[in-house]
Order: structure tokens, then C-alpha cells, then sequence
């Protein structure tokens, strides 16, 4: 482990280009398809709902909430993933606002209904109190009994399927991968690192960019988004609706903003139908309240 150099702290800059697409091919519209069925089946937030798609890459999810009729902002520092997010609307007529921007600064203040963070768009920052922006930035943008949905790495599963390298084609271009962990993962509250270079061989010419990301246990998860007044609601491992385990990928955390501003912790024990939205909005972010708590609709 020692041997890796660490990747420069504003790794995510550069990380994010036309490459990025490429290496993950399987990245694609047909998951962000089956992605957004899991958010509707689950969350069911009216359409025309404002969504805030924060780091949306090249939209992949944004147009196919966009194409159900979501009112969709979409947020990413890469001018290049925005660039096509942006071709791709434009080619199917579809109404949604790209910014480029910095998830830390929320692009509106008690705008949004719904903010989603998919794949692993969270723990990029080298210090904990920029992670933690990010999450004031979604209480921020959220309206009163918002809501969020963030799809986050599973960090027992990173840790017990690692593989330090792999290599592979893909679209003709050599692609080699290697990972490392940072800290100590068995230390409470250790900083605690996936990092991954990634080398291209391409045309007889070499290039390469860094990842780095930090992995949060869920509890610790659940601490951050508390102290930022957010509260999970629930915790899902994978897009087929199973629950959080130690041998499922993902940490797909649901929830909403805390009641009066006071987040309850994850875990919190809760009776059966009890809901803990707010639903003071009048707006779509009451969704999941009882029928006649119900506001009206979205316009
Ligand atoms: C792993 S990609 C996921 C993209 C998209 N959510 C998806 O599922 O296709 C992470 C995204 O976060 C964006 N990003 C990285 N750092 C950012 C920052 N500081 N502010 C806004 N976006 C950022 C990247 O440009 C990239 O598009």
C-alpha cells in the first residue's frame, strides 16, 4: 500500500472527462432506466416534482426522469459530461436546466423536492468538513419536507471483494486499473480511502487520472447527514430493493430533511406506518404522507 503515490486532492477536476464514459460503459441509460423505476417505485414522488440531479455526469439520469415529467435541474463541475448532457436533451426535446457548478454551492435554496446523487457522487473531497458541505448543500436546496435519494459505495463490500488490479479492452483502448485502500478501516472513525489509477493505452499513446474516494461506514454516514439535518429514512444494498448487507454493493440511502430541523439518527426505531416526513411544503416533498395529509400536487 505504501508504495502508491496518492492522487492530488483535486483528483476529481480531471477524472471526469470522455474517458470516464468510456471505462464505464456499462454506466449507461439502460441502468439509469432501471435506476429511476427504483426511485419511483420506492419514493413515489409525484411528476413534475423539481428534482435537483447533483453531479448528473452526462445527465444519464436527468433525462430519463426529464422524459417522466420531472421538472430536472442537473449539477456537474465537467464541462465536457455537461456538454453532452446538454446535445442529448437538446436531441430529444427535452426541458432541463444544466448548470456547472460545484455540488458544495446548492444552485438554489429551497428549490428542489427531491435531490439524487447516484453512483458514488459523494466523499470525493480529502477533508471530511468538504464532504459534509455537500450534504448542508442538499438540506440547503431541499424545500421544507424535501427529499433526497443517494446512491453510495458500500464500504464492507469494497473492502471484502477488493481486487488491487485488473486490466481489459475496451472499445479498442487498453485500460488497467489499480486500487488501493487508505487507512485503516478497523480504526473507529479512521480516514479511511478507495483510490484507483487508471492508465489508457490508446493509438500507441498513454494517459491516466486518479480516483479517490472516501468510504464512510453507514454509521458514520448517518452521523454526517444528521448533524446536516437529514435523516435516513431508509438504507437499501442494491436497486432490487434489498436492505443494506455486508454482501450487497451499494448504500442506497432514502430520506428527508429532519423534522423542525432536527435529524433523528439512522437506526432510530420507529412504529410500523409512523411517518416521519414533514410534509409541510405543500408541495411534492409530501408525497409519502397519508392520503388526506396529502398537499396538492406539484403545478
Ligand atoms: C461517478 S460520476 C456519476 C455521474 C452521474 N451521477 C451518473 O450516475 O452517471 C461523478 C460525477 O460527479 C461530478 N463531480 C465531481 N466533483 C464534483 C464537484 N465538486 N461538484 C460537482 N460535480 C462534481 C463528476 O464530474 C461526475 O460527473
Amino acid at each position: 500500500m505504501a508504495s502508491h503515490r496518492s492522487p492530488a486532492s483535486d483528483w476529481y477536476k480531471t477524472a471526469f472527462r470522455y474517458d470516464y464514459l468510456r471505462v464505464y460503459p456499462h454506466r449507461n441509460d439502460e441502468e439509469a432506466h432501471r435506476q429511476v423505476d427504483f426511485l419511483v417505485d420506492n419514493m413515489d414522488i409525484p411528476p413534475s416534482c423539481e428534482v435537483l440531479d447533483l453531479g448528473c455526469g452526462d445527465g444519464r439520469h436527468s433525462l430519463e426522469l426529464a422524459r417522466r415529467g420531472y421538472r430536472v435541474t442537473g449539477l456537474d463541475l465537467s464541462e465536457e459530461l455537461l456538454e453532452r448532457a446538454r446535445r442529448r436533451t437538446a436531441e430529444e426535446g427535452l426541458d432541463i436546466t444544466f448548470i456547472q457548478g460545484d455540488m458544495r454551492d446548492p444552485p438554489g435554496v429551497s428549490a428542489f423536492d427531491l435531490v439524487v446523487n447516484f453512483f458514488t457522487s459523494f466523499g470525493y473531497f480529502q477533508e471530511d468538513r468538504e464532504n459534509a458541505r455537500v450534504l448542508d448543500a442538499i438540506t440547503r436546496s431541499l424545500r421544507p419536507g424535501g427529499r433526497f435519494l443517494m446512491d453510495y459505495l458500500n464500504r464492507e463490500y469494497v473492502i471484502s471483494t477488493f481486487v488491487p488490479a485488473d486490466s481489459r479492452t475496451v472499445e479498442g483502448m487498453e485500460v488497467e486499473q489499480r486500487r488501493w485502500i487508505s487507512g485503516d478501516p478497523s480504526e473507529t472513525g479512521g480516514h479511511v480511502r478507495i483510490n484507483k489509477q487508471v492508465r489508457i493505452r490508446e493509438d500507441g499513446a498513454e494517459r491516466s487520472y486518479d480516483e479517490s474516494v472516501r468510504m464512510y461506514t453507514l454509521d458514520e454516514l448517518g452521523e454526517m447527514m444528521a448533524r446536516a439535518g437529514l435523516e435516513i429514512v431508509q438504507a437499501y444494498g442494491d436497486f432490487d430493493g434489498s436492505p443494506v448487507s455486508a454482501d450487497l454493493p451499494r448504500n442506497i440511502l432514502v430520506g428527508q430533511i429532519g423534522q423542525s430541523g432536527e435529524a433523528g439518527a439512522f437506526g432510530e426505531t420507529r412504529q410500523p406506518g409512523e411517518s416521519r416526513l414533514a410534509g409541510e411544503s405543500g408541495s411534492c416533498a409530501d408525497a409519502a404522507l397519508p392520503d388526506e395529509k396529502k398537499a396538492k400536487p406539484c403545478p
